[in-house]
């Protein structure tokens, strides 16, 4: 058996959805896990831009098998209109897309309820959440009270069901929150026509991926949102609503935990965070600005600016712990160009004593100092480059210094967003 898993090392955006669709080429199953339509991954091929929610990124390669698992939260009117999206733009999405029938759906109520409940709290409690009704959602099938693809299909049973449900957010959402009701017949109507048009996609994803491994086939799984935005190791509460650590995959597509063989973290060459919440490197000046602008760093799902600082190795340390990665995809390398210096954080001041770990209380880490070291930067352009031995000396000094602080071996470097910007290391 010999799995990949690829997953983000900090706050979401990390370049994942590159580097999947890279890899896909290689495997022939890739395989999204949890999260929701939360997640946008952007990929290029050939100057043709695609952004990707809840359908796997190795949908762009013809012949694989994507598979949408157990964990993930599916907001079927979401998916409906993804698929109906790539398919306008010649992508195929038929045999070749499964999804699974215990996968918790994302209803409109989610929706409204995230945005109510992030609208209610008040300055810093804030989240910023994509809106997209994962919270809830994940709420609601924690609480016992979700229902699942299978469920949805079986619309005798999604009728009565539904109804008592929809009247108990309703009330939630008049009583408490001031918000507008929704129709239960609209609801209905709508999630119902979504499920009947991935009725064909719908299956036992579990047992058929115990298949594909007994047939040895490659599979690879494809991360959404980054260590640090965990349910349970990420900066609470300033998180996504499950697991994003390989860990989450076992219980995310019911193969075994012995299933996941290789864990291939993905790092940007700096950091960057959508929404509220610590971050502690973190830069509100001219130098922030520059790579939030060299960097497009603007969410693929919501537009917001991405909050941007220099690269943190308490996260790449934290994150490569609890991932157990056996190699780093470092991104954006090419967005460093023409610094001057650029700073590396390699551990934290926290009220006075140094720290190299992450703290666990969201209010610890805001009041982290990060303590820098200063490398010289590269004046040269390495969005060309293809081979590790063309890269300019610094750049490789500064990719040691990462690979050192971070406890894992660099193997992928990204210098661009097409496909075939990548520098691949050879060697162990
Ligand atoms: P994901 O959520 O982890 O898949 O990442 P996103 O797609 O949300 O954000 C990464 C962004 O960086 C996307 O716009 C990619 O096209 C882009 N990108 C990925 N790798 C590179 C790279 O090496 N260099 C540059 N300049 N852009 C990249
Ligand atoms: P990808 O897969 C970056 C962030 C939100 C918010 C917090 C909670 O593209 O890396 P949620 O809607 O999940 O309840 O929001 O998590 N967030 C992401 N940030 N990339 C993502 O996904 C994210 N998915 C959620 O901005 O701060
Ligand atoms: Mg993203």
């Amino acid at each position: 058996m010999n799995t990949l898993a690829v997953v983000g090392l900090q706050w979401g955006d990390e370049g994942k959805g590159k580097i999947v669709d890279l890899l896909s080429l290689q495997h022939d199953v890739i395989v999204r896990c949890q999260g929701g339509s939360n997640a946008g991954h952007t990929v290029v091929v050939n100057s043709e831009k695609y952004a990707l929610h809840l359908v796997p990124s190795g949908i762009l390669t013809p012949g694989k098998i994507n598979v949408v698992a157990n964990g993930v939260v599916i907001d079927p009117v979401a998916l409906v209109e993804e698929i109906g999206n790539l398919r306008s733009r010649g992508v195929e999405v038929g045999e070749n897309l499964l999804i699974s029938d215990r996968a918790h759906v994302v209803f409109p109520y989610h929706k409204l309820l995230d945005r109510a409940q992030d609208a209610k709290r008040s300055g810093s409690d804030k989240i910023g959440t994509t809106g997209r009704g994962i919270g809830p959602a994940y709420a609601d099938k924690y609480s016992r009270s979700g229902f699942r693809i299978g469920d949805l299909l079986d619309r005798g049973f999604i009728e009565k069901a539904l109804l008592p449900r929809i009247e108990e957010k309703n009330f939630l959402l008049r009583e408490y929150f001031g918000a507008d009701e929704i129709s239960a017949e609209e609801t209905l109507a709508e999630v119902a026509k979504a499920a009947e048009a991935l009725r064909p996609h719908v299956t036992d994803t579990a047992v058929v991926l115990r298949r594909f491994i007994a047939q040895d086939r490659k599979i690879l799984f494809e991360g959404a949102q980054g260590a640090l935005l965990d349910i349970d190791h990420g900066t609470y509460p300033y998180v996504t609503s499950s697991n994003t650590t390989a860990a989450g995959i076992p219980a995310g597509t019911g193969l075994p935990p012995a299933a996941v063989t290789n864990v291939l973290g993905v790092l940007k060459a700096y950091t960057t965070r959508v929404g509220a919440g610590p971050l502690p490197t973190e830069l509100e000046d001219e130098t922030g600005e520059r790579l939030r602008e060299s960097g497009a760093e603007y969410g693929a799902t919501t537009g917001r600016p991405r909050r941007c600082g220099w690269f943190d190795a308490v996260v790449a340390r934290h994150s490569v712990a609890l991932n157990g990665c056996t190699g780093i995809a470092l991104t954006k390398i090419d967005v460093l160009d023409g610094f001057e210096t650029i700073k590396v954080a390699t551990a934290y001041d926290l009220d006075g004593q140094t720290t190299r770990d992450m703290p666990a209380s969201a209010s610890a880490v805001e009041r982290c100092v990060p303590l820098y070291e200063e490398v010289p930067g590269w004046k040269e352009d390495t969005s060309g480059i293809r081979e590790w031995k063309d890269l300019p000396a610094r750049t490789r000094e500064y990719i040691a210094r990462i690979e050192d602080l971070a406890g894992c071996r660099i193997s992928m470097v990204s210098v661009g967003r097409e496909r075939t910007a990548i520098i691949t290391r050879e060697g162990k």
